[in-house]
């Protein structure tokens, strides 16, 4: 293994790896950078006044009494269903009258149905969406009015409005029918999936900033760790051979570097794993099960350029944040070859994946805070709803047209929720 080139990297980069700490705070005089048109401007628009959403009021037990049965729904990777929920009702950009609406928004909470361990059931989110749609469509007259074209849902399940956590059954299910003109915002993003449609909003899953607020370290700290990974690499309950959890990418990773003085990588999630991030240059962001994870929100945060492995992945906010330019992107076939891959990027390259890392904007994307925060990733749903704008003629239908089949899809979603 090239160490000096480890070495010569950690004492030239020394200086910007003046890491993260207050980014959340954000921006202290860090050297930071920006692109032009597009991190930092576009990170940085202001969607009051450029969109007006009209949020339905539904009986509770489709949001509020289903969070109340269990508050872990908070804390969740998918808690960003009800924080939008919370945000929007509070929101400039809220409209009391649906006459001026440009956006239809139905607070509906589908992923908070958890197991003991706190993963969650999927099996009747499509039942309760049906009936929230149901519901919708016969008070109001909206939604007849486009079948949802210029409506959004939250839908921060694994495979997002296929309503699995299986991939294969997710793709057999296919979108959830009435869900097909609608704008999903999402966290999963795979090019080419049926589970992505065109138009879709890809977030970040919800990580708990104060959480990781409270692990920030002197921003002068070295990073001394060259790859640094924690996480499953095989998951031998499921999976026992190996080749389909991750595509095979994270055995891959553990095969051929288990004893690489330069990978820091181990199944054991240590109480000092967001201050081992912030001592990173690279943190690895594989695919694993679930097709997203906040590994790469916590890279982000902790400015650990995020080495991703995910081949087609779609990245939050792709449209406004630079992903190229931030992180590393390696094939899956190519990870036999991840150490050559990233001793030999140039430690000028490194610190400008840095610098652009430190920008405070960057940050704020990723999290949604409470209360929300100018910029953050309730900011960025907006801003990404608001460039939708203004809205074909083609999506409102003729009088007496109908497009969607209300009894399409699995026999068992249509029984009542
Ligand atoms: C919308 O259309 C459905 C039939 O597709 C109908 O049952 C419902 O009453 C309509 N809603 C309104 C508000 O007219
Ligand atoms: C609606 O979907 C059902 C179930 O797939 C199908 O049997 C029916 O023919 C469809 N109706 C229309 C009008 O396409």
């Amino acid at each position: 293994m090239e160490i000096w080139k480890w070495v010569f990297v950690g004492i030239l980069c020394f200086a910007a790896f003046a890491s993260t700490a207050g980014a959340v705070k954000l921006g202290r005089g860090q050297p930071t950078e920006r692109i032009s048109g597009s991190a930092g401007d576009v990170l940085e628009d202001d969607p009051v006044g450029r969109l007006k959403v009209f949020v339905y009021e539904l009986p509770s037990k489709y949001n509020k009494k289903v969070l109340q049965k269990d508050p872990r729904c908070l804390t969740h990777m998918f808690a960003a269903e009800i924080f939008m929920h919370r945000f929007l009702l509070s929101s400039p950009v809220r409209t009391l009258n649906p006459e001026e609406a440009d956006w239809f928004y139905t607070p509906v909470y589908t992923t908070c149905d958890l197991t003991p361990n706190g993963l969650p059931l999927p099996f009747k989110s499509p039942r309760m969406m049906r009936s929230a749609i149901q519901l919708i469509s016969s008070n109001w007259p909206y939604w007849n009015r486009t079948e949802g074209a210029d409506h959004f849902f939250v839908v921060p399940h694994d495979f997002a409005a296929c309503f699995h956590y299986l991939e294969e059954k997710a793709i057999e299910r296919g979108i959830l029918h009435l869900l097909q003109r609608a704008t999903l915002v999402q966290t999963f993003g795979q090019r080419n999936h049926v589970c992505l449609k065109e138009g879709s909003i890809i977030v970040p899953p919800y990580a708990p900033p104060q959480k990781m607020q409270a692990h920030f370290i002197p921003e002068k700290t070295p990073r001394s760790i060259f790859v640094y990974f924690r996480g499953l690499f095989y998951d031998v309950g499921n999976d026992p051979e190996g080749g389909y959890y991750a595509r095979g990418a994270r055995a891959a990773v553990w095969e051929n570097f288990k004893d690489n003085p330069l990978f820091d990588i181990s199944t054991d999630h240590p109480t000092t794993y967001y201050e081992d991030m912030q001592r990173a240059v690279f943190c690895l962001c594989p695919l694993g099960w679930a097709p997203w994870s906040p590994r790469l929100v916590e890279a982000v945060i902790f400015g650990c350029i995020p080495v991703i492995i995910a081949d087609d992945i779609v990245l939050p906010f792709a449209d406004a944040i630079p992903w190229e330019e931030i992180g590393v992107f390696v094939d899956e076939k190519d990870v036999p070859n991840l150490d050559t891959i990233l001793t030999s990027i140039p430690p000028e390259v490194i610190l400008r994946k840095q610098r652009l890392l430190a920008n405070p904007s960057m940050k704020q994307a990723m999290l949604f805070p409470q209360p929300a925060q100018p910029g953050d990733a309730f900011h960025q749903v907006l801003n990404g709803l608001a460039r939708k704008l203004p809205h074909e003629k083609t999506i409102y239908l003729r009088p007496g047209e109908k497009i969607l089949n209300w009894t399409a899809g699995p026999v068992g979603d249509l029984k009542p929720w």
